[in-house]
C-alpha cells in the first residue's frame, strides 16, 4: 500500500462570485514531489492556503499525517507537520532578514532571546540553500529573488514533513532555481513530501513524480510524471489540444529608428551600454541574472537614476528623469515586481487600467466610471483576466491575473516604446500565448517593443534581433526576423 501522507477529501470553496474549487481530491504520497498545474485562476493556491489554515474550506476533509486536521491558522498548520511558501511575499519589510524567518517564534518559553545566536541559526538556514544574504539587514533592502530565498528559508525553517512551495521558482534566479532544486531532491532523500505549484512545464517534468491538473477549480487528473507528456498536461490545463507555443507575426519591423540610447552607465552595474530599437520591432534582451538586464530597462524609464548616457527619442534628445518624463515621451515600462510598480492592489482592475491614461476618461473635471468599465472590459476580455467583475479589487485575483491587469494597464496607455520586463512570469501556457499574439500585433501597429524574458525559447520565438548583455555591457547582437539564431550562440555570448 502506499504510503499516504496527506488526503484532502471533497474540498470545496466559493468566494463572492465564484467557485474556486468543486469537490476537489488530492491524495500525496510520503517523499513524493507532487506538482500541481493549471491555469491561471484554476484554484491551486486556494487549495493550497485552505490547507494551511487562510482560508477555510465550504466543505471537505483535510487527513494529514494520519489524522483528520481542522486547521484554522498557518501556527495550526505549522504544528501539524506543515509549511508553505506563498505564491505572494510574507515578509514584513522594516524587518532584518533574521526577524522574518523566525518571526512568532522569537519568544520560546523561559528563554531570554539571544540575537546572535537567532542571527546565526538564521544564517545557516539560508546558507543551506545556498544563499547569501546578511541576515541582519532590513528585508526592504533585497532584490526580489532574494525575498523569495528567505521565504523558502523560513519555510524550511519549520520543521515540517509536507512543504507546499507556491511557484517558489517564478522571481529566483537561474542559479538561485538550481539550488532550490537540489533542496527539493534532499529533502526527498529525507522523506520530506513537497508540493510544487508551477507554470513551468520544464521544471514540473524535471522534478516530480507525479502531477495533478486543476481546470476551473476541478480536479481534472492526476497521473505519474513518467507515464505522461507535455502535450497531455497542457491539454488537459487548457481543456483543448495546443499546436504552437509562438504565434507567427503578420508584419515586419521598418527601418525607422524610435530609441537610440547611448552610453548609458549607472554604477556598479551598467558599464556603457547602447542600442537602438527600430519602429515595429521587437528587441529581445537576453543575458544572465545580474547581467544588467532590468537596471538598462530601469534606467532609460527614468526609474532610476544615470551617471552617463543619452536617449533620443524619434531623432530628438530627450532628458527622461523621472517615470513621468518616461510616460510624457511615450515609453512604458512592465516590469517584474507587480506588487512595486505596478498595480494598486486594493483598487478594482478598471481603476489600475486606466490610471496612466486617466485624462481620456475625464470630462468636466470627473472620471467617467463607465467609461472606464467599458474600457476595462475590453481588456479583462481581450487578456482574459479572470474576475468575477472589472470592479473587482486587484487584491482577490489570482498572481498571475493580476500580471495581466499590468499588461492591460501598459496596453491601454497605448505608449510607442513598450518595455516588458518578464511580461509572461507567473502566466499559465495558453495565456502566454494570448500575449505573444498581443505583442505581435503592437509592433505589427508600430510600436517599438523591447522584451526582457529569462526564458530563452521566448526571446527566440518573438524577438526580431536579440541584444544580450553581459556584467553590464552589450556582448553580442543576433538579427532573429526569420528566426533563425539559436539557444547556443546566445548561451554561449551570455556567459561571456
Ligand atoms: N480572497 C479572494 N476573494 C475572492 N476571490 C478570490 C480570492 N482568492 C482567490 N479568488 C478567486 O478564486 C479563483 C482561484 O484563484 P487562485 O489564486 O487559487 O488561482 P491559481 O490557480 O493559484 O492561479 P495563478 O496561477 O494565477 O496563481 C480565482 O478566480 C480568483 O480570482
Ligand atoms: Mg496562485
Amino acid at each position: 500500500m502506499d504510503d499516504i501522507v496527506l488526503e484532502m477529501k471533497h474540498i470545496s470553496k466559493q468566494f463572492v462570485g465564484v467557485k474556486a474549487l468543486d469537490d476537489v481530491s488530492l491524495s500525496v504520497r510520503r517523499g513524493e514531489v507532487h506538482a500541481i498545474c493549471g491555469e491561471n485562476g484554476a484554484g491551486k493556491s486556494t487549495l493550497m492556503k485552505i490547507l494551511n489554515g487562510i482560508y477555510r474550506a465550504d466543505s471537505g476533509e483535510i487527513w494529514l499525517n494520519g489524522k483528520l486536521r481542522n486547521i484554522q491558522s498557518p501556527e495550526e498548520a505549522h504544528k501539524a507537520g506543515l509549511s508553505i511558501i506563498f505564491q505572494e511575499f510574507n515578509l514584513v519589510d522594516t524587518l532584518s532578514v533574521a526577524e522574518n524567518i523566525y518571526l512568532g517564534r522569537l519568544r520560546e518559553k523561559g528563554v531570554k532571546l539571544n540575537w546572535r545566536a537567532i542571527e546565526r541559526r538564521a544564517e545557516e538556514q539560508l546558507k543551506n540553500i545556498g544563499a547569501e544574504i546578511d541576515p541582519r539587514i532590513a528585508v526592504s533592502r533585497l532584490s526580489v529573488s532574494q525575498k523569495q530565498m528567505v521565504e523558502i528559508a523560513k519555510a524550511l525553517s519549520y520543521d515540517a514533513n509536507v512543504i507546499v512551495m507556491d511557484e517558489p521558482s517564478a522571481t529566483l534566479t537561474d542559479k538561485e532555481a538550481q539550488k532550490l532544486f537540489s533542496v527539493i531532491s534532499d529533502l526527498k532523500k529525507k522523506q520530506i513530501t513537497v508540493i510544487y505549484i508551477s507554470h513551468k512545464m520544464d521544471e514540473v517534468f524535471a522534478l516530480s513524480d507525479r502531477i495533478t491538473v486543476l481546470r476551473d477549480g476541478v480536479a481534472v487528473s492526476t497521473a505519474a510524471t513518467k507515464d505522461t507528456t507535455r502535450r497531455e498536461v497542457i491539454a488537459s490545463m487548457v481543456g483543448r489540444a495546443m499546436e504552437n507555443e509562438y504565434p507567427v507575426r503578420q508584419g515586419r519591423r521598418t527601418d525607422e529608428t524610435v530609441m537610440r540610447v547611448t552610453h548609458i552607465r549607472r554604477k556598479p552595474v551598467l558599464h556603457d551600454v547602447s542600442f537602438e530599437v527600430k519602429k515595429g520591432e521587437i528587441l529581445g534582451i537576453a543575458g544572465l541574472v545580474g547581467a544588467g538586464r532590468t537596471e538598462l530597462v530601469r534606467a532609460v524609464f527614468g526609474a532610476d537614476p544615470v551617471s552617463e548616457g543619452q536617449i533620443e527619442i524619434k531623432g530628438v534628445q530627450k532628458k527622461i528623469k523621472s517615470p513621468m518624463d518616461a510616460i510624457k515621451n511615450g515609453v512604458a515600462l512592465v516590469n517584474e515586481d507587480r506588487k512595486e510598480l505596478g498595480l494598486v492592489l486594493k483598487f478594482p482592475i478598471a481603476e489600475n487600467i486606466s490610471i496612466c491614461k486617466i485624462g481620456s476618461i475625464v470630462r468636466k473635471g470627473f472620471i467617467q466610471r463607465k467609461q472606464e468599465n467599458r474600457i476595462a472590459e475590453e481588456y479583462t476580455g481581450k487578456l482574459a483576466i479572470k474576475s468575477t467583475s472589472c470592479r473587482q479589487k486587484c487584491v482577490f485575483l489570482s498572481g498571475g491575473n493580476q500580471q495581466k491587469v499590468v499588461l492591460a494597464k501598459w496596453l491601454y496607455a497605448d505608449a510607442d516604446i513598450l518595455l516588458l520586463d518578464e511580461p509572461t512570469r507567473g502566466i499559465d501556457v495558453g495565456s502566454k500565448y494570448e500575449i505573444y499574439k498581443w505583442i505581435n500585433r503592437l509592433a505589427d501597429a508600430g510600436k517599438a517593443v523591447v522584451m526582457i524574458s529569462s526564458e530563452l525559447p521566448e526571446i527566440l520565438g518573438l524577438s526580431d534581433r536579440i541584444l544580450v548583455l553581459h556584467r553590464g555591457k552589450v556582448a553580442g547582437e543576433f538579427e532573429n526576423e526569420d528566426k533563425t539564431a539559436t539557444a547556443e550562440e546566445i548561451m554561449s555570448c551570455a556567459i561571456g
